[in-house]
């Protein structure tokens, strides 16, 4: 059993989940995930690590079902039954580069860690965030302490720019040199900033979140193509080229497991839940 040391509401809908780490924080890079169950009849589902020290690991998790319902239930002194890995590759690292970040929903969170390893690498990272309203943007000064350039858009203006990603994205790339584009959150955003970099072919990598069984390659469930062969995303991602992502594939797949009140897949998928 793996003790919590803290579970707080960042903002409506959106938890931060620190957990007594007996070994992952030893070998944790930045893009890798975790696997959590909240208790032995739960169900393992992966939750990418936003922190760690020697003490605990930190992952932000957004409620949208049974198995984060139970853990946005969670308080300090409380047990879990399962905390593995670090799973997945970790984010490649490069250097001397001009890096836009892009996050939405938990992806804010998770953008963390690979900001951090990016400016330490010495690369020029300018990060946006997005929200459908202010009252929904977090970590703003933890991410702004990695960021050269720090943009947020709010769907009702109600903070920064007002509107969507593709506004910004299409504007950001026209005006600057940027040479790869780095994104996490749900579905919709990490497949809509992949056809906005197409046309002038930036590098973008995108952290997919296909649904998960085992989270070591053995159950094929989270198989995604890119480049025309079949991934598992657990093993071989869970971070691919955005460009060369089967995305009817990949969303097709998804709704399957979706419940068909909620599977058209709206502008932002996650709107359904903040
Ligand atoms: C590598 C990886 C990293 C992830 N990191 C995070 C993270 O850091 N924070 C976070 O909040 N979530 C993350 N996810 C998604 C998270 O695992 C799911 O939201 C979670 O499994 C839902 O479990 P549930 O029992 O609460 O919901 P369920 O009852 O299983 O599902 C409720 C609804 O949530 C949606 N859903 C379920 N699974 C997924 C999924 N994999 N992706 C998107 N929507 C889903 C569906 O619309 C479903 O109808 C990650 C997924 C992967 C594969
Ligand atoms: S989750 Fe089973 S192979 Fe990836």
């Amino acid at each position: 059993m793996y003790k919590v040391l803290k579970r707080e509401q960042i903002v409506p809908n959106i938890h931060l989940l620190a957990i007594e780490s007996s070994s992952v924080h030893q070998n944790a890079r930045a893009g890798e995930f975790v696997v959590v169950r909240a208790d032995e009849r739960g169900e393992r589902i992966p939750l990418n690590l936003v922190d760690w020290n020697k003490d605990s690991v930190s992952m932000v998790f957004m409620e949208v079902g049974t198995s984060t319902s139970k853990l946005a239930s969670l308080k300090p002194g409380d047990e879990i039954a399962t905390l593995a890995g670090p799973l997945g590759k970790p984010t490649e690292e490069v250097q001397g580069k001009k890096i836009a970040c892009i996050g939405g929903c938990y992806g804010i969170g998770a953008l963390l860690p690979v900001i951090r390893m990016f400016k330490e690498k010495g690369n020029h990272v300018t990060t946006i965030i997005e929200a459908r309203s202010e009252f929904l943007l977090y970590w703003q000064d933890k991410l702004r302490e990695y960021s050269d350039e720090f943009q947020e858009i709010t769907r009702d203006g109600t903070k920064g720019h007002k509107g969507h990603i593709n506004d910004v994205l299409v504007d950001y790339i026209k005006k600057n040199n940027v040479d790869m584009v780095y994104v996490q959150g749900c579905t919709y955003l990490t497949y809509l900033c992949s056809e906005i970099t197409r046309p002038s072919g930036i590098k973008t990598i995108v952290g997919l979140n296909p649904i998960m069984v085992d989270a070591t390659g053995m159950c094929g469930v989270c198989r995604v193509i890119v480049a025309g062969e079949t991934k598992f995303g657990c093993v071989d991602g869970p971070e691919f080229d955005g460009h060369q992502v089967d995305w009817d594939n990949l969303i097709a797949r998804r709704k399957i497991y979706i419940n068909e009140e909620i599977s058209s897949l709206s502008f932002y998928e996650c709107e359904r839940y903040g």
